[in-house]
Order: C-alpha cells, then sequence, then structure tokens
C-alpha cells in the first residue's frame, strides 16, 4: 500500500481495523477499491489478528461507488465483486462499522461483511435506480437475502433511504449504537471473533412462502410499464433471481444487466443531471470565501398562490415568516389555502397533526409593510407587472433593515429595472420559485447587474436548506426557463394553426415523457396568465413584428377560455377531464385563414417534437451564447426539475447532444425552408452551429462569457 493510499490497515490491540479516508463521501473510486484489495490482502497475512472492521473517517460510511469513474473506459465492477466475494469468504470475522449515508456501494460493501453496526440515525439505501443503473455488486441478490424480496425491490425501485431503526427492523443491519462507533465495533469484533459466530448473506434464502403468488408476476409487469427506466425491470428480474435461483446465477445475471443499464441512454441522462445538479451551485467569478448573510427570519409579500406557497416553503424548513398583504380579505384567503393545504398532506399521513401546528404557527400573518423591518430575507410575490413590481420594490427598499436581502419573485420581468426602485440593487436578486413552491424542486436565481456577491451566495445556499435545486440566470425576458418555453409555445401554437389539434401537439410530446404537453399545461396554468404575459411583452416592444404570433392564446383569453378554471381553453373540460373542443378547432382555422397560414394534414408526431424541441435547444445555446446561463447543464436542471422535462433524457441540452447536434442543426434548417424564416425562428445560433462543427457537446458547453 503506498502512503496515498484512501485506505489503511491499522491495528486496534488484537483486532484490524481498514479506514478508509477518501473525502467528502468516501466515494469507491479505483484508489480506494485497490486500497481495500491490497488492505485485505495485508490483512490475510496476520494471522494474529481475530477479526476485522471497516471504518470509514469523515461525514459518511462509503456513499456509492465513484460515479465520475463509471464513464472511464475500462470500468468494471469485476475487482470489486471479487474483492467482495473474497471479503465474505473470511473465516474470521469482519465487522461494517455504518455512520451517515450508507449508499449503494457503501451498503454492498456492508452486506458482504459478517455483521453490521450502524450509529444511530445512519441512514442506508441501494440508490442506483436514481442514476438509470442497478445495485452492480451484489446487492441486488444480498438484499432480498437479508431484507426479503418484497422490501428489497421497494427499495431498490425507489432508491429511497431508510433510517437506522427500520434499518435494523429489516435485519439490514445488525445492531444500533449510541457509543463511539469505532469502541463499539471493536467490542463486537471481539465478541464474534470469541463466539465464532459467522453469518454470511449469500448463503441465506429468501422466503417466498410468505410472498403472494404473483409477486415477480406483478413486479415485472409493473417494471415494463415503464420501460423508458428499463433498470426497474432490470431490478425486478434480479430480485426475482435472488428468491429462486442460488447465487452465482443471480450474481451473472445482475452482471449482465448492470452493464445493459450502465450503457442505456436513461443511465448517461440521469447521471449527467447527478453531477449538473451539484455543479449549478456553483457560481464563476464567485470568491471561495464569500461570506454569506446570516437568514433567520423571511418576508413574504403576497399572500396569493405563489406568496403562499413561498411561505409554505420557509415554514417547512424551519423558518418564522412574516407573510403581509394589503387587505385582510385576501390576507384571511391567502392564511385558508395555506391552511388547507396543511391539513391535505395531514390527511395522507404525510404530516402529523404537531407538525402541521408547528409549522403553521410559523407563518405570521399581518398587514403592515413595517412588520417586514426585522426579516433577513423579504420576497415579493405580488401580481406581475413592472409598475406595481416597481413600487412595492421602493417600499421594500425604505422597511427593510440595512444587510436584508430583497428578493422579487417575478418570472418574466427586468430584475434590474425591480432593483433600480428599491434605491439598494445590490441587496436584490430574484427568486423564481415554481407553482406550487413549496412543492417544485426548482429556484431559478436571477443575478441581477448588481446584486452582491455575497447575496447571490446567501441565497445560493439558502436554496438547499429549504430542499430545493438551484440554478443562476442573468437578466433577460424570462429569465432562462420562460425564455425558453416562450419559443416552445410558440412552436405548439403555429402548429395549431397549420393543423394540428391540442391533443395531437400533447400526445407528441407526452409520448418523450414529459409530464404534460404545452396545451394541457397552459391550460392548467391559465390562459389568462400566458396571453397577459404575451401582451406585457407586445407593450415592452419584445415581440417579433409577425401578426400571427400567438394569436391563438390571445383569442382565447378575449374570449374568456382561460383554461381549466373556467372549463375551456384549448380544450373544453369534462370536471378535470381535457375533451376535444371544436370551438377551439374552428377558432384555429380562423386564424389560420386570417393570417394567411396554409393549413395541412401531414403533421407527424416527429415535426411535433422537433419543432416545439429543437427550436427550444436553439434558444438554449443563444441563453449560453449571451452568458445568460453559465452552462449548458444548468439549463438542463432548469427544466428537469421547474418544467416537467423528462429526466431519462436528461434535459434539453443533453436531449440534443444524444441525438446529434449536426442533426438539430439540419433540421432547424430543413423547417427554415419549410416555413419561411421571415422571423428568424429557425435561425441557428452560432453557439449551437460551433459546437456541432466542432463535434462537442451541449451540456457541458460553459459560456463564452464565463471563461
Ligand atoms: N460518486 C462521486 N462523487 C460523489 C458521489 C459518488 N457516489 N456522491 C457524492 N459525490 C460528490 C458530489 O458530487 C459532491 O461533490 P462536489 O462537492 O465536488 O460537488 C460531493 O460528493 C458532496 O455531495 P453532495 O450531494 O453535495 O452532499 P450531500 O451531503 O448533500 O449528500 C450524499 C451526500 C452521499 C447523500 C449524496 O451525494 C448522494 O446521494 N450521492 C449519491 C449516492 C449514490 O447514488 N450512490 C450510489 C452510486 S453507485
Amino acid at each position: 500500500m503506498t502512503l496515498a493510499s484512501p485506505v489503511t490497515l491499522k491495528e486496534h490491540g488484537h483486532i484490524g481495523v481498514l479506514h478508509i479516508n477518501n473525502p467528502p463521501v468516501n466515494a469507491l473510486s479505483p484508489a480506494t477499491v485497490q486500497g481495500l484489495i491490497d488492505g485485505l490482502a495485508a490483512f490475510e497475512h496476520k494471522p494474529q489478528l481475530r477479526a476485522l472492521v471497516l471504518h470509514c473517517e469523515g461525514r459518511t460510511f462509503v456513499a456509492g461507488g465513484d460515479i465520475a469513474s463509471f464513464d472511464a473506459p475500462d470500468f468494471s465492477a469485476v475487482p470489486y465483486n471479487t474483492f467482495l466475494a473474497r471479503l465474505e469468504a473470511q473465516t474470521r470475522p469482519v465487522v461494517a462499522a455504518l455512520h451517515g449515508t450508507t449508499l449503494g456501494g457503501g451498503l454492498e460493501l456492508a452486506m458482504a461483511c459478517h455483521w453490521r453496526i450502524a450509529a444511530t440515525g445512519t441512514r442506508v439505501g441501494l440508490p442506483e435506480v436514481k442514476l438509470g443503473l442497478i445495485p452492480g455488486s451484489l446487492g441486488t441478490q444480498r438484499l432480498p437475502r437479508l431484507a426479503g424480496a418484497e422490501r428489497a425491490l421497494q427499495m431498490m425501485s425507489t432508491g429511497v433511504m431508510v433510517g437506522s431503526q427500520d434499518a435494523l427492523a429489516a435485519s439490514i443491519v445488525d445492531e444500533l449504537t449510541d457509543q463511539p462507533l469505532l469502541d463499539a465495533a471493536l467490542a463486537r469484533a471481539s465478541a464474534l471473533a470469541d463466539s465464532g459466530n459467522i453469518r454470511r448473506a449469500s448463503s441465506l434464502k429468501v422466503d417466498t412462502a410468505s410472498l403472494p403468488a404473483d409477486f415477480f408476476q406483478q413486479a415485472k409487469a409493473q417494471a415494463a410499464s415503464r420501460p423508458q427506466y428499463p433498470a426497474l425491470a432490470a431490478i425486478a428480474a434480479c430480485v426475482e433471481a435472488a428468491a429462486t435461483q442460488p447465487f452465482a446465477q443471480g450474481e451473472a445475471l445482475e452482471a449482465k444487466v448492470f452493464m445493459d443499464c450502465m450503457k442505456s441512454p436513461a443511465s448517461a441522462a440521469m447521471r449527467h443531471l447527478f453531477f449538473a445538479e451539484r455543479q449549478a451551485n456553483k457560481i464563476p467569478g464567485l470568491a471561495h470565501d464569500v461570506k454569506v448573510r446570516p437568514i433567520q427570519r423571511v418576508g413574504v409579500l403576497g399572500a396569493g398562490t405563489m406568496g403562499g406557497g413561498i411561505a409554505m416553503t420557509f415554514a417547512n424548513a424551519g423558518f418564522e415568516v412574516t407573510l403581509v398583504e394589503a387587505n385582510a380579505q385576501a390576507l384571511e384567503r391567502g392564511m385558508g389555502i395555506i391552511r388547507a393545504n396543511y391539513e391535505a398532506t395531514a390527511a395522507k399521513g404525510k404530516l402529523s397533526p404537531e407538525q402541521m401546528s408547528q409549522r403553521l404557527a410559523r407563518i405570521h400573518p399581518s398587514l403592515k409593510d413595517q412588520d417586514l423591518g426585522d426579516c433577513d430575507l423579504v420576497i415579493e410575490a405580488v401580481f406581475e407587472n413592472m409598475a406595481l413590481k416597481q413600487e412595492i420594490a421602493a417600499r421594500l427598499g425604505k422597511v427593510c433593515k440595512p444587510g436584508a436581502i430583497i428578493a422579487t419573485n417575478t418570472s418574466t420581468l427586468d430584475v434590474n429595472l425591480i432593483a433600480q426602485a428599491t434605491g439598494r440593487a445590490a441587496d436584490v436578486v430574484g427568486m423564481h420559485f415554481f407553482s406550487p413552491a413549496h412543492v417544485m424542486r426548482l429556484l431559478e436565481v436571477v443575478r441581477g447587474d448588481h446584486t452582491a456577491p455575497e447575496v447571490l451566495a446567501t441565497v445560493m445556499k439558502l436554496a438547499s436548506k429549504i430542499g430545493k435545486v438551484a440554478a443562476v440566470s442573468g437578466v433577460c425576458y424570462g429569465f432562462i426557463g420562460n425564455r425558453m418555453a416562450e419559443v416552445y409555445m410558440r412552436e405548439a401554437e403555429f402548429l395549431l394553426l397549420e393543423g394540428a389539434t391540442p391533443a395531437q401537439v400533447d400526445a407528441a410530446v407526452e409520448a418523450l415523457g414529459f409530464a404534460m404537453g404545452p396545451c394541457r399545461m397552459l391550460d392548467m396554468a391559465g390562459i389568462d396568465v400566458g396571453a397577459k404575459t404575451v401582451i406585457e411583452l407586445g407593450k415592452s416592444g419584445g415581440l417579433p413584428n409577425d401578426p400571427s404570433y400567438r394569436v391563438v392564446a390571445q383569442a382565447l383569453f378575449a374570449m374568456g377560455h382561460f383554461g381549466q378554471k373556467t372549463g375551456a381553453g384549448y380544450y373544453r373540460y369534462e370536471g378535470r377531464k381535457p375533451v376535444t373542443h371544436e370551438v377551439t378547432l374552428t377558432l384555429c382555422a380562423n386564424l389560420a385563414k386570417q393570417h394567411g397560414i396554409a393549413r395541412r394534414s401531414d403533421i407527424t408526431p416527429q415535426e411535433i417534437v422537433e419543432r416545439l424541441t429543437y427550436t427550444m435547444i436553439n434558444e438554449g445555446a443563444r441563453i449560453l451564447e449571451e452568458g445568460i446561463a453559465y452552462r449548458g447543464s444548468d439549463i438542463d436542471i432548469i427544466w428537469t426539475a421547474g418544467y416537467g422535462f423528462p429526466d431519462h433524457r436528461g434535459g434539453p441540452m443533453h436531449m440534443a447532444d444524444t441525438i446529434g447536434l449536426r442533426q438539430i442543426v439540419a433540421s432547424l434548417n430543413h423547417y427554415a425552408q419549410l416555413r419561411g424564416n421571415a422571423h428568424g425562428y429557425w435561425t441557428v445560433s452560432p453557439l449551437l452551429q460551433r459546437v456541432a462543427d466542432e463535434g462537442g457537446r451541449l451540456d457541458s458547453t460553459t459560456s463564452p462569457h464565463w471563461h
């Protein structure tokens, strides 16, 4: 073993301890695996040692395989699996001492040991499915043998972490301790050496008698219903093998299907998102040691749907919240909705009555701006109108204490103008939450021209405290997300004018894996909201000189067809079920005639997908080019965490790379010819063209502004 090895064998009296030290999370890098192999060999050469303990330094036991090394051309799970077999075969007891988050390859390591002792509070899990993978180091075979087929299937198919008490009850760990972990593990190793009691998970039998007769049939059928996640079917097959076949056969099956999953586009996409999410938190040009401002009390101005959801988000994370509204009726209504939301969550059993009253008690309603004076952060969530936002900003500039951060929840407006109105632009930042704010994971953080570095750093740190994934956008109309969504909606509407129905457009996009197509989405969000944004954009001179631009939404708005809430929009609603609305189809045909747009009957799902998503990808490339986004991967995070873009496609930039950038460019050029390009809708972004020509990738492109 070299000095640099992350694994060292130490002797504690007559017990050997393999110490693993590979910060930050002791992931199994190739060097760590080699260190384990060498460490075990060293132990084998020391017959005087009576037992072996595996123990990790730092915040956690091994938290998984090193995801970063999975793409290495020579990646193979074989050396690790061979090591695990040798570890389990030891004739002297081997004890795993667990703490932190024992995940993936870490839990597989622990399960190959003869005894698992865990510090209270440890969490264990096999989260590979979240990366489009299956456990590849015999987790699919050992977990069912320890915890039963049902539990193992549930854990591996969802990737959830299990707390230490549950892990003990499920026999995944053998013992919990509140004592210093290493001492307790050494004592246990000693006792096991005395008793000679060694239990190997691989030699256990899965209890199949207690399973329903059609258990595996059901499990496989359920997995098959979600073919976009091939890991699910692989997990079901492996659990069945664990329950019905000898260990060696299950092992062979796992090895085969693991490699199939590893090569799947879904896994590449989900692994990309894992790192993209962590990367998004890193802000170019921000000094490493920039100080964050302390945030304890949060103010929210506006108790509508957004304001209420934002207040709940902070209350859920333990912050005291002051919620201010202009009039008593609106405040009461807002608090009523918050209460009803909590009650609904409690009714589902996801919140205890005590938790619910604690959270409610953290939200302090008020009718006075002055009550925001002691808040460290105030977020305005009033109606999307520049004049109103500026007036509020001016008031907040005065009422907020020095050093307080003033945030705006605008989803499209110019944050610089709002910042200016406060008279203290350095304190101002955009915090664009997505509706419902207490549910949606994304926080789009908008960096104004004058936003102070520590304000930005504070908000990014705060995002993880409130359970959000944050990505930074510069200032432009709609920022990253809504600016791209505008292009997507534009194409959806042109297709309606050309003869596609809302149902056709939605079905094509939903087949890609989108949670909801554009027409259903806008019907739900409110056509009034969408149309007003277009109208506002027009007033500020931001629309192309195209009289047919989004005329469908504007006409529906004029007719009072606001979507689901009025019973009609792009669709007509029977309860919550969208059905084809002849009125909309006739409207589209009339509008097409009025604007001289030729109707066609040959629009295919492929054309719909290409026109909606390739233009959006092109817009994403422009956003990168202008420095509005730092990186292509940030755009992927925004779309997957905030807009229902399927994670198994990795976001629009990653999807573009998978399709091939040259093909995207060719397709944009094709539609420019087909439809004409008078307004530049199909003009290929120079950055996209360049990256395509160079054979590069958009999902790893950094904006030229931030090099
Ligand atoms: N491989 C490589 N790097 C990993 C990793 C892994 N399995 N797990 C975490 N990291 C890295 C992260 O990229 C991050 O690096 P950075 O600081 O350079 O950005 C760092 O470790 C800390 O991770 P982070 O997620 O920010 O910390 P956390 O405390 O919030 O969460 C975990 C820790 C372990 C719970 C979380 O990282 C996680 O779920 N990891 C994945 C575990 C997994 O899927 N294992 C199975 C793989 S086979």
